[in-house]
């Protein structure tokens, strides 16, 4: 089976300094702690309203980190200028709404092709590795494939916030999203509301090569340190993946 990545998102790390406007807990040292931790890569989402990231963590993260970069952005010119000048090795493209809480639901790739593709190909142009975060619909796959997008995230937030039958229904249209997307040519990652509780099936997926979880770690940091909530989360999805016959080198 393919190996599976882990990226660590640090944005609720910059939510915590922000409440206090200072300038600790550094999120860019949280970043650092990862890497040693066993994480693939950081993401980091740079918000229209700045109310965690900010333009100066997206300079240091790009100047500083030895793993990849994946950078959370919404579909604007801003952004994109954001990403030209840092060139990370990444870009996930999300919707946005400055009123939501979280990343609410995947982009409608289907829905927004021609106002997407330009962008996609100017990111891609520039040699970042563009991803669509998408939800596990057939035709959000295939307007991913024909935006020429080599990747994408499959929204779990479904998945995670449910239970019982409904929840093994979203888990259901995640495997099958995976497999259908993997088929097109599209590497599949997944990721938003992963926990120790819901990341097994997810990672046991062996279509999905990276998961991307933020939130959670974080807060589990505060109860047993952030280098001990990452290296639980790497165990976890490594049994996953070994219990179906898989290696857990990456
Ligand atoms: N992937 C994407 C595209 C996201 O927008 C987020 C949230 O920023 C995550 C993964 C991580 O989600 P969580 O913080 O809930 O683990």
């Amino acid at each position: 089976m393919n190996a599976l990545r882990l990226g660590v998102n640090i944005d609720h790390v910059a939510t915590i300094r922000n409440a206090r406007g200072g300038a600790f807990p550094d999120p860019v040292r949280a970043a650092k702690l990862a890497e040693q931790a066993g994480a693939d890569g950081i993401t980091a989402h740079l918000r229209e309203d700045r109310r965690h990231i900010s333009d100066e963590d997206i300079a240091r993260l790009s100047r500083e980190l030895k793993i990849p970069l994946n950078l959370e952005m919404a579909a604007t010119e801003e952004m994109v200028s954001v990403a030209l000048k840092h060139k990370p090795h990444a870009a996930c493209i999300v919707p946005e709404r400055r009123e939501e809480r979280t990343t609410e639901g995947g982009i409608d790739a289907h829905g927004q092709h021609n106002r997407l593709a330009p962008i996609v190909a100017r990111l891609g142009k520039a040699n970042i590795r563009v991803s669509l975060f998408i939800e596990a619909k057939k035709e959000q796959f295939d307007a991913a494939k024909s935006l020429g997008a080599p990747v994408v995230e499959i929204h779990t937030g479904a998945y995670c916030d449910t239970r019982g039958a409904e929840r093994e229904k979203h888990l259901k249209a995640v495997r099958e999203g995976a497999a259908y997307g993997a088929s097109l040519g599209l590497e599949i990652h997944a990721g938003h509301g992963l926990s120790y509780d819901t990341v097994k099936p997810i990672a046991a997926i062996p279509e999905i090569r990276e998961l991307n979880i933020g939130h959670f770690l974080v807060g589990e940091a505060i109860f047993v340190g952030l280098e001990r909530s990452i290296r639980q989360m790497r165990q976890l999805m490594d049994e996953a993946r070994a219990s179906h016959g898989s290696a857990s080198t990456r």
